[in-house]
């Protein structure tokens, strides 16, 4: 029996159901002829310009139900690619807004223009209630979410190049509430580039909890609960 998909009971339409698979298949493809030289600092813009590196499906899932249980109407998604963990996370803020009201959005980034473009493309395939939810940051990140955050961030996903983690984190932490979400993926698989990012938020006084789950290559989840 396939385990449960939290999107199945949620009704969500069949047609982004089918295009969620297609994307993640098409990324698992990709990922078997990729290898841990592609990852180099000298090389990786380069080469994953073409390259889905999908968030796997069960951690989308995981992420779904998270941003659902936490209410998260206002979420920031560092490394966006071809938009496919943007998906999940625009349609838990749909669902949010439609469980309490009010507003939200989900802000991607992205630094290759083409990458935006396809992630447009399939968002637009999903229709207004997942691109009319995203606001896309094209250009480097550390430039783009200086400006005009949301007063409260309730939910940061991690999925980018290690170097951009912490620099991403201090930008977004100011705008952190008690119980704010911080989900960074591969945490086990690339322990060694994470130092920086565990040194920061395990710290003792770091106002944060960790846990590491046991998703393939490790999922971090950090709450924020300053003193
Ligand atoms: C692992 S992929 C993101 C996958 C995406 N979350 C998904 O599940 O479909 C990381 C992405 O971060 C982008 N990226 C890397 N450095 C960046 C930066 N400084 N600013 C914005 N985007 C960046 C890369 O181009 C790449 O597409």
């Amino acid at each position: 029996m396939s385990p449960p998909n939290p999107l199945l009971s949620d009704n969500v339409p069949s047609h982004i159901l089918s295009l969620l698979d297609r994307l993640h298949e098409a990324s698992l493809n990709q990922e078997s002829s990729i290898t841990k030289a592609d990852y180099a600092a000298s090389v990786i813009h380069e080469n994953m310009k073409d390259k889905f590196i999908a968030l796997e499906q069960d951690k989308c899932h995981f992420v779904y139900q998270l941003a659902k249980a936490i209410g998260a109407k206002n979420i920031v998604e560092a490394g966006t690619s071809f938009g496919v963990s943007t998906i999940y996370l625009a349609l838990a803020v749909a669902a949010n807004i439609k469980a309490t009201g009010g507003s939200g959005v989900v802000i991607g980034t992205e630094h290759e223009p083409e990458k935006a473009a396809k992630a447009r493309e399939h968002w637009k395939e999903c229709g207004e209630i997942v691109s009319g939810l995203i606001d896309l940051r094209e250009g480097d990140l550390r430039e783009t979410l200086k400006v005009a955050l949301p007063d409260t961030i309730d939910l940061l996903l991690l999925d980018i190049w290690t170097p951009m983690v912490v620099p991403t984190l201090k930008l977004v932490q100011p705008k952190f509430r008690p119980g704010s979400v911080i989900i960074a993926d591969n945490t086990v698989g690339s322990a060694p580039d994470y130092q920086e990012f565990f040194d920061y938020i395990r710290a003792p006084d770091s106002g944060f909890t960790n846990i590491t789950l046991p998703y393939h290559k490790g999922l971090e989840m950090s709450v924020y609960s300053p003193k």
